[in-house]
C-alpha cells in the first residue's frame, strides 16, 4: 500500500498529462453506417465478409479481448483504489477502453464482418470466464498493464493494416492510439516506482515480462487462433521481443540500472537469460515462416 501512497502525486501528473494529449472521438464516426442490413430479412452469410479469414480471425480476438473490460476494471480498480487519483485514472481508463469494444462490435456488425452468432456466443464464453490475474502486487500490476497495452496497441494497428480495408484500418489506428496513451500512463508510473522502490519493481519487470500473457488466453480456441494471428505477422514472438519486451526495458533503462540487491540482480539475470531464448524462439520461428513460404 505504501508504493501507492507514494505514487499518488506521480499519478496526479501524468493523469493531467493524459487527460491533456487524450483528445475526444466519437466512436459513431468510424462506423460505415451506410452500410447496414437487416439481418431478419438477410441472415449473414459468410461471403459476405470483406475480411479475409486470418482478417476476422484477429479482429474477432482484439474484440472478445476488449470486451472482458468488467474483469479488467475490476482488476485495477481492487488493485489501485477508487479514491484520488489513482481512482481518477480507473474510472478515465475505463471510460476510454469502453469505446473500443463498443465500435469495432458495431463496425463487423455493420459490415459483416463476422459471423455475429458466433461472435455474440463467443462474448458468452469469454465474460463468462472472466478475467484473473491472480495475485499481483500493484507493482507487479503496473509492469503487467505496461507491457499489456504495448501489445494491444501493436495488435490493433497490425490488424487494421492486415484487413487491407480503410475503414477498418482507421478505426483500429484510432484505438491504438488509445492504448498508446495507456501504455505511456503506465511506463511512466513504473519509472517512477523504479526510483523509490529499484529492487521491488526490477522483480516486478522481470516477473511479468516472463510470465506475460495476452489477457484474451480465455477466449474460445485461443491458441489454435493465436497462431494463425503470428503465422500471419500480426502478432509473433518477433514482435512481442523486439517491439513490445525490448522498447520498454530500454526505456526504464534496466540493464543498465546500479546497486540493486541480490534477488533483484538475479531477476535481471534470469530475464536477461528469458529474452535470449525468446529472440532464438523467434528466429526459429522466422525461419520456418520463410521456409513455408519459400515451399508454397
Ligand atoms: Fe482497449
Ligand atoms: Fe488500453
Amino acid at each position: 500500500m505504501d508504493l501507492l501512497i507514494e505514487l499518488e502525486p506521480v499519478v496526479a501528473t501524468n493523469l493531467e498529462r493524459h487527460l491533456d494529449a487524450a483528445k475526444e472521438w466519437m466512436p459513431h464516426e468510424y462506423v460505415p453506417w451506410g452500410e447496414g442490413r437487416d439481418f431478419v430479412t438477410e441472415p449473414w452469410e459468410p461471403g459476405q465478409s470483406q475480411l479475409s479469414p486470418v482478417a476476422q480471425i484477429a479482429f474477432e480476438v482484439n474484440l472478445l479481448t476488449e470486451d472482458n473490460l468488467p474483469s479488467y476494471h475490476f482488476e485495477i480498480a481492487s488493485r489501485f483504489g477508487r479514491d484520488g487519483a489513482w481512482g481518477t485514472w480507473v474510472h478515465q481508463w475505463t471510460a476510454e477502453e469502453g469505446r473500443h469494444a463498443m465500435c469495432m462490435r458495431d463496425y463487423l456488425l455493420v459490415t459483416r464482418g463476422v459471423d455475429p452468432t458466433q461472435l455474440e456466443r463467443d462474448r458468452m464464453g469469454q465474460m463468462r470466464t472472466g478475467y484473473d490475474t491472480g495475485s499481483k502486487t500493484p507493482i507487479e500490476v503496473l509492469a503487467y498493464v505496461s507491457y499489456q497495452e504495448l501489445a494491444t496497441r501493436i495488435a490493433h494497428r497490425n490488424t487494421g493494416r492486415y484487413t487491407q480495408e480503410p475503414m477498418a484500418e482507421r478505426l483500429l489506428a484510432r484505438v491504438a492510439a488509445d492504448e498508446n496513451l495507456h501504455m505511456i500512463f503506465y511506463r511512466d508510473l513504473v519509472r517512477a516506482a523504479l526510483q523509490i522502490s529499484p529492487d521491488e519493481t526490477v522483480q516486478a519487470i522481470a516477473k511479468e515480462a516472463m510470465e506475460f500473457e495476452m489477457p484474451g488466453t480465455g477466449i474460445r480456441d485461443f491458441h489454435r487462433r493465436a497462431v494463425q494471428i503470428a503465422k500471419a505477422g500480426i502478432y509473433d514472438l518477433r514482435i512481442h521481443h523486439d517491439e513490445v519486451l525490448y522498447p520498454l526495458l530500454r526505456s526504464w533503462k534496466f540493464f543498465e540500472l546500479e546497486g540493486l540487491s541480490a534477488p533483484a540482480e538475479q531477476a535481471r539475470e534470469r530475464l536477461a537469460g528469458f529474452l535470449s531464448d525468446l529472440d532464438g524462439m523467434a528466429a526459429g520461428a522466422e525461419a520456418k515462416r520463410e521456409r513455408a513460404l519459400a515451399s508454397s
